[in-house]
């Protein structure tokens, strides 16, 4: 029998990663990270998993085990300080979010940061400016704009296909809180917990919002209600009324006390052409209707599964479907193609500007339910130089 032969080296460029955070996000975050050099290929890079963070010294060991990270420490600035780590990925909670990337950014590394990229617009906005002035990559991780559906109705949207555009509704509905005596797995509201996902599909599939009527609702959630001792968050829903650019307006809405609904992001766009319809419970099917005439006329349901399909060509043959953590994996490839070819990662991936315009627009509903006003959002700053 003939003794087996090396194989060649993964010769493409390596990107060193150091993420902030081993918890649900730190799991999909290595395990898309892990897929991407088989997957991206013969193009792309290889992600090099250099070192994980976290506070308790048990945990993040195994975690570094698991998710297959080379080093390990309980305190990020080891992270920033290791010349091997190019990207910070920031997978830690919300309230983390902000002074670990600074300083990730102040030693020029490229920065990933989950959604919400920060808990007030000011913040979000220190965020981008540092990342814009350092000139180093940045992204938001709203991974819904990685499904191989959503592109396909942006890209319909974007090339007139659905004609001018009558209607938006955009849900995003879970059932977590629904129990008043369950044990909370956070303690964010359905505002910046989902609703930043809704209002980032919105920006994403149809442009930028223009002003905002919003309302909360809290049917369970009490404000003396805490979560790892500090109060939660109390709106169990939030209803938005968006004003889009050329007088379209759309509805926006978020809830965690909507029962049987698991994990339902869904929306509706309607057109003089045409329609679009997804909801990431059948993820990898987006329901199109072409106006035409004739008795079949209705919606097609359409596999987005086929090698012309962006986002689905480097998985699996037609209509081998995808799942969830599909999305993450798309958003990460992407954004460390954007760091290995010095590409840019807007319009596709979310920056930190749109990061910061969501927060922006969150911050305006939160204006607009306080005040019983309908509430204008500025576009972002432009930078000072
Ligand atoms: N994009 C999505 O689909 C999605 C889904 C869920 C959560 N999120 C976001 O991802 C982020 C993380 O959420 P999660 O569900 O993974 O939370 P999690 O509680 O499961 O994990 C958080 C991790 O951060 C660690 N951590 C906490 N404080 C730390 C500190 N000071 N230094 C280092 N590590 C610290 C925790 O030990 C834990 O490992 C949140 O911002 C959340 O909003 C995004």
């Amino acid at each position: 029998m003939a003794a087996l032969r090396p194989a060649p080296p993964d010769d493409r460029p390596s990107v060193g990663i150091g993420m902030l955070g081993y918890g649900f996000m730190g799991r999909a975050h290595s395990n898309a990270l892990r897929q991407i050099p088989s997957t991206f290929w013969p193009g792309g890079c290889r992600p090099e998993l250099v070192g994980i963070s976290g506070r308790t010294e048990s945990s993040v060991r195994e975690a570094a085990t698991r998710y297959g990270f080379a080093g390990y420490t309980t305190d990020w600035a080891d992270l920033v300080a290791d010349e091997r780590i190019d990207v910070f990925d920031n997978v830690g909670p919300d309230e983390t979010h902000v002074e670990p990337t600074l300083a990730a950014i102040a030693a020029g590394k490229h920065v990933i940061v989950e959604k919400p990229l920060a808990l007030t617009a000011a913040d979000a906005e220190r965020l981008l400016e540092a990342a814009e002035r350092a000139g180093v990559k940045h992204l938001t991780c709203f991974n819904y704009r990685f499904m191989p559906a959503v592109r396909l109705a942006r890209d319909l949207i974007a090339g007139g296909e659905l004609g001018e555009l009558h209607q938006v509704r955009i849900r995003y509905s879970q059932e977590w809180r629904t129990d008043p005596d369950a044990q909370l797995p956070s303690g964010a509201g359905a505002l910046t917990i989902i609703g930043c996902h809704a209002i980032d599909q919105a920006r994403f599939l149809v442009g930028e919002i223009a002003g905002v009527s919003g309302r909360f609702s809290s049917p369970v959630t009490t404000p003396e209600r805490r979560h790892g001792g500090q109060p939660v968050e109390p709106d169990d829903t939030v209803a938005i009324l968006a004003e889009f650019g050329d007088g379209l307006v759309g509805t926006i809405d978020a809830s965690l006390v909507s029962p049987g609904r698991k994990n339902m992001l869904s929306w509706e766009i309607n057109g003089s052409k045409g329609s679009v319809h997804w909801s990431l419970e059948q993820l990898n099917h987006l329901h199109v209707h072409r106006r035409g005439g004739g008795r079949t006329q209705g919606f097609t349901e359409v596999i987005v599964c086929e090698a012309d399909h962006e986002l689905a060509a480097p998985w699996w043959p037609s209509a081998h479907i995808l799942g969830w953590e599909h999305g993450h994996a798309n958003m990460l490839a992407h954004f460390l193609d954007a760091v290995a070819e010095d590409r840019p990662v807007d319009p596709y991936g979310a920056t930190f500007a749109d990061g910061a315009q969501a927060a922006r627009i969150a911050e305006a509903v939160a204006e607009s339910a306080r005040t019983g006003t309908h509430v204008r959002v500025e576009p972002l700053r432009a930078l000072a130089t």
